[in-house]
């Protein structure tokens, strides 16, 4: 696994315009961008925290929270919201109990609100890491969550 030392090392001399890049290589290492990395960032570039986190908050590519083991990305796009996506996420915040872009307290999922996925004929659309799921109901995809906590109990 990449370290953050190891992305530092491709970025030797590097000033703030390589933010961008450096904080896209953080998240693709840990899947967010933690308080601890984002601090080392502010070290190497030699720039405040406070302007760090103001780009990257500025980013919606950008998460802070850890993602669950399971990531929900519930699709908003015109032709999921015309077939009742609106309904799907408010049961799923409901359910389990975060807004889009938190995750559970004990880790298992994590939400994320998303833009059309290109999937419109298969709507209201889910992804479940990277697993699609077409037309999703609240009722479904309760069904579909139960089988993802199953999974979980035994391991996978
Ligand atoms: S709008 Fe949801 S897949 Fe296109």
């Amino acid at each position: 696994m990449k370290s953050m030392d190891d992305i530092f090392s491709r970025y030797e001399g590097a000033k703030r315009d390589s933010l961008i890049p450096i904080l896209q290589d953080v998240q693709e290492k840990d899947g967010f961008l933690s308080f601890d990395s984002l601090l080392a960032v502010s070290r190497f570039l030699n720039l405040p925290l406070s302007k760090i986190y103001g780009v990257a908050s500025f980013y919606n590519q950008f998460k802070f929270n850890q993602p669950g083991r399971y990531h929900i990305q519930l699709c908003r796009g015109t032709a999921c919201h015309v077939k009742g996506s609106a309904k799907v996420l408010d049961a799923v915040k409901r359910t389990l109990k975060i807004d889009s872009g938190q995750t559970t307290r004990d880790g298992l999922f994590s939400l994320e609100v998303v833009a059309c996925v290109g999937a419109c004929s298969l709507a209201p659309v889910v992804c479940i890491n990277g697993e699609y799921y077409a037309g999703v109901t609240p009722e479904s995809l309760d069904r579909i969550l139960d089988t993802y906590r199953e999974k979980d109990k035994k391991g996978n």
